[in-house]
């Protein structure tokens, strides 16, 4: 048996809410109105029992709004029940917490509520706290980080929303909903990249390899790359104009670009800079160093 640590399943292309810095956003757009079939749920039940995988922990988190879901009920019994599965992990907006039934709780291992600015249902929340202290996590987000405008020259890297991931047919080896964003900045169609991910069928990450994780080419434009610091801003914020500009520049100046930039249009400055770097490294390296 073949154990795979953590999985995302979307289930639901739709959301009530429309963050606009939302990291899901892309994928959103590409799956509007989507509902995960019970049919298409059975198959990739079957399909993970035939290949002798088990799957500990399963995050349903999206696309957009899970407990939006036509199945939900249905849906989360059955992954329960398939023996295939550990832990089931919901992440929801907690905009429709009265439709979780007590006989669907039973079967939600953990129950995350991001909770944005004017929630409207505290009470009810507080209520499900009191009740499955154990199991609901209560997540304020008060700022959501930007989303990537441009290229950036930073893999291999730590990724934030790395897959496996389910969807409908598919299972995406590497990335999670953020790669949707960053197809969409490189103006790609994700699904041209075969190798990304395959239908689903027995066996389905025999063709994954570990080395690509956080180091694709994607990478340089997606939200998950931790070696990207953007600024954060309040949820809900549209930005100005005038903080679009700043956070061009403050990104155009970023030390790496500058770098690049200065290599570009002043190439013997560069090698120049450059050699006094490498003597003063060379120096202070071979310092007091013996021979052995
Ligand atoms: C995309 S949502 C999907 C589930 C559900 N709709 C929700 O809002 O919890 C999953 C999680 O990602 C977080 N998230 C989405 N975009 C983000 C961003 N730009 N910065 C930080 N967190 C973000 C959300 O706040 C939420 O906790
Ligand atoms: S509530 Fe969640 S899925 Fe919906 S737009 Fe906001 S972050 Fe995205
Ligand atoms: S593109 Fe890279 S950083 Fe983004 S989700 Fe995929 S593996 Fe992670």
């Amino acid at each position: 048996m073949m154990k795979i640590k953590h999985m995302k399943f979307e289930v639901c292309g739709s959301c009530q809410n429309n963050c606009v810095f939302c990291a899901h956003g892309g994928m959103i757009s590409e799956f509007k109105g989507y509902q995960l079939s019970i049919e298409e749920l059975k198959n990739f039940i079957d399909c993970t029992r035939k290949s002798d995988y088990f799957i500990e922990e399963l995050s349903i988190h999206g696309i957009g709004e899970p407990l939006l879901w036509n199945h939900l009920d249905e849906g989360i019994k059955l992954l329960k029940n398939s023996g295939v599965i550990g832990k089931i992990i919901l992440t929801t907006n907690g905009l429709l917490l009265d439709k979780i039934k007590d006989e669907t709780m039973r079967f939600i291992d953990i129950l995350s509520v991001s909770v944005y600015p004017n929630y409207p249902k505290g009470n009810l929340l507080a209520e499900k706290k009191t009740r499955y202290s154990d199991k609901v996590e209560i997540n304020f987000i008060t700022k959501f980080m930007v989303k990537p405008t441009r290229r950036y020259n930073a893999i291999p890297c730590y990724c934030m929303t790395c897959g496996p991931m389910f969807v409908k047919d598919k299972i995406f080896f590497y990335c999670g909903p953020t790669c949707f964003d960053a197809a969409k900045l490189r103006g790609v169609d994700i699904f041209k990249y075969d190798d990304l991910y395959t239908q689903i069928q027995p066996n389905y990450l025999e063709n994954f390899q570990k080395k690509n994780v956080g180091n694709l080419e994607f990478c340089n434009y997606c939200w998950a790359n931790s070696n990207i610091k953007r600024a954060s801003l309040p949820h809900g914020a549209i930005p100005s104009k005038a903080t679009v500009v700043l956070m061009g520049v403050f990104a155009y100046f970023e030390l790496r670009m500058l770098k690049d930039f200065l290599k570009m249009i002043l190439p013997g400055f560069y090698a120049g800079l450059k050699k006094i770097k490498d003597d003063f490294y060379l120096k202070k390296f071979t310092q007091g160093t013996r021979n052995v």
